[in-house]
């Protein structure tokens, strides 16, 4: 399953990590390497470092770590195999033939993207057919010209049970495959159903342009109004935003609506900036998938409590992405497609431009539940307005509204700021608190997954990654080294394969980059070695301390076999001499 080295090396050469990662994150130099917001996590300060030299990546934030496969498995969400296809087609490359096939998962997931724009078409297409009038003539009394019919590809799945699979079947798709697909079902008789029936369907296609799931409403009040693609192969609800293929190049600034309706009423109307959360948790995921393509973001839900509920959820989510978040209220309890069929494209474009922003949304929530014309009602209010304003960062932004709220209050200025410098303080302690453990728990957690034997021997494994990192960083050091150390020597299993594929890899003569190890470690793996590199990086190794990392391995390896001397070979009991000794004039 491994590609040849010859095509990596072009792949590689071809997809420079600099080129890629800056389409998707803003990058500054600073020195050699450079820095940038990291899109693994969110965060207001760049702690996402690049270095070209060693063409990596390493997160001070968050840890995520590795080479140019690893950084496009991560950040479009695919195997590693469908990583390499993804930067072999942004090079113009064709993969190597008959490798793909040994990959059953990533040719299923292939045959369900097939199936969906199969799919995709034959709704379509049934639109025109008699039976589809009902759907057709649904869309036009929704409003939707025949244009945006076919600029979505919305269509139609008849009544019945086999409208879809005698189509798909005639294709040469197998049961198995459109069951995969969440096109088909097999009910408890055995027998093998169309999951959509008698629904309007909207595909889902995402930013590669592939049909990965479908919504499907249906055309009357009955109930389940919609059925969804659920979770396949191709298709994650959270990693997914219905529209963004669209909305992806309308500009830095996204609205979010909560129904697929809403978007398409929006794009129609002209805003083809809008994208649609699937479903209603709105997980920080699908925000941090936002916060790529956007800076600003326009949260457009409605008025009614649901709407008010999944607002708040938003908010939530979207605080860490560091996005400026507008909140846009339709009145009366409509939603943006009744909003924009009742009063047209203009009004909406009102409404957006007068909406606020979420300080002052969180500060008109406050207000009411509590009212600052009783002495009371004020002071809570005055507290808990000081908690919203303490978390913004820009000071200025904070000024901004403590003057406002000292106007509305009548409390001084100074005070007002004052109470929010403390509310800041007490808020940055208690969140640094909080932050601490889980960092070291994450670093602890990695740890134990992916070299659980280094806990229990910290000098051992700790120059076994030294000393690893720095033969990624500079595999010329890898002959001197190989000379004195045999892999055998090393404490854990983990460094103890990965220094046997550096001495591989060095011996047939082929280059030593982490790239070459991606398709051999998962995306843990690969922060950890990453961790390893950016740590020898950092120090700065010259070849003594190449030579002391071995001396260490050499001598704890020794130790542990003192207990045992017949196992311990001749190598290893001069090495024990030579620790003892070294132990002693060090004293
Ligand atoms: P809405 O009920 O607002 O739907 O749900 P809508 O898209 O505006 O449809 P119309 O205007 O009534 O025709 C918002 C979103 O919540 C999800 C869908 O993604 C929908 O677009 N939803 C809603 C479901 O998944 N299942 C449901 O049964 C209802
Ligand atoms: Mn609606």
């Amino acid at each position: 399953m491994a590609l040849p080295d010859s095509f990596l090396q072009e792949l590689l050469a071809k997809n420079d990590i600099e080129s890629v990662v800056s389409g998707y994150v803003g990058m500054k130099r600073r020195g050699r390497n450079l820095v940038g917001l990291c899109p693994f996590h969110g965060e207001k300060t760049a702690s996402f470092n690049l270095y070209p030299e060693t063409s990596s990546f390493y997160c001070f934030g968050c840890g995520a770590g590795g080479d140019v496969i690893t950084f496009i498995k991560r950040i479009e969400n695919l195997d590693y195999m469908d990583a390499v296809r993804f930067l072999a087609e942004r090079a113009g490359m064709r993969m190597p033939e008959n490798r793909q096939e040994n990959d059953q998962t990533s040719r299923l997931r292939l045959r369900i993207l097939e199936a969906n724009r199969e799919a995709a078409r034959l709704y379509h297409a049934a639109l025109y057919r008699p039976e589809g009038q009902v759907a057709l003539d649904y869309y036009h009394r929704r409003g939707y010209t025949d244009a945006t019919i076919k600029h979505f590809g919305l269509g139609f799945a008849p009544a019945g049970w086999d409208y879809l699979l005698k189509g798909l079947r005639a294709k040469g798709f197998k049961d198995e495959e459109l069951i995969a697909a969440f096109l088909a079902a097999r009910g408890r008789n055995g027998g093998v159903y169309d999951v959509f029936r008698n629904r309007a369907m909207i595909p889902i296609i995402d930013i590669r342009g592939n049909v990965v799931g479908f919504g499907g409403r249906v055309l009357d009040d009955s109930k389940p109004k919609y059925i969804n693609t659920e979770s396949t192969l191709a298709f994650s609800k959270s990693r997914n935003l219905f529209a963004l293929n669209f909305a992806k190049n309308a500009g830095r600034e996204l609205n979010l609506c909560e129904g697929y309706m809403d978007v398409i009423a929006m794009h129609q109307a002209g805003f083809t900036n809008t994208v649609a959360a699937l479903g209603t948790s709105f997980p920080e995921e699908q925000m941090q998938l936002i916060a790529r393509y956007a800076d600003k973001i326009n949260l457009i839900f409605d008025a009614d409590g649901a709407g008010q509920k999944a607002t708040k959820r938003a908010i939530d989510n979207l605080r860490r992405t560091g996005l400026d978040v507008k909140v846009v209220t339709i009145p009366d309890g409509k939603d943006p497609d009744e909003f924009i069929k009742n009063n047209g494209a203009a009004a909406f474009k009102l409404l957006l431009e007068r909406s606020a922003n979420a300080v002052e949304y969180r500060l008109l929530e406050i207000g009411k539940t509590h009212s600052i014309l009783t002495p009371d009602g004020k002071l809570a209010y005055f507290k808990e307005a000081a908690k919203v304003l303490a978390g913004l960062d820009s000071p200025v932004e904070r000024d901004v509204y403590a003057g406002r709220l000292s106007e509305m209050l009548s409390i001084s200025k100074d005070a007002i700021l004052q109470e929010i410098d403390s509310t800041r303080r007490r808020q940055q302690r208690a969140s640094r608190k909080q932050q601490l453990p889980n960092l070291v728990r994450q670093e602890n957690k990695e740890l134990r997954q992916v070299n659980p034997e280094a806990i229990a021997r910290p000098r051992a494994a700790g120059a076994e990654e030294s000393l690893l990192g720095t033969l990624i960083l500079h595999p010329d050091y890898i002959k001197q080294v190989r000379a004195t150390l045999s892999p055998e020597q090393m404490t854990t299993s983990f460094n103890r394969q990965l220094y046997t594929r550096l001495l591989d890899r060095e011996r047939q003569g082929l280059l030593v980059e982490l790239a070459f190890l991606a398709a051999d470690y998962d995306e843990d793996g690969m922060a950890y070695i990453s961790r390893m590199v950016r740590d020898a990086r950092e120090r700065a190794v010259s070849a003594e301390d190449v030579a002391g990392y071995a001396a260490i391995i050499r001598e704890e390896h020794a130790l542990r076999h003192m207990d045992n001397p017949a196992e311990a070979s001749d190598e290893d009991i001069q090495s024990m001499l030579d620790a003892l000794r070294a132990r002693k004039t060090k004293k």
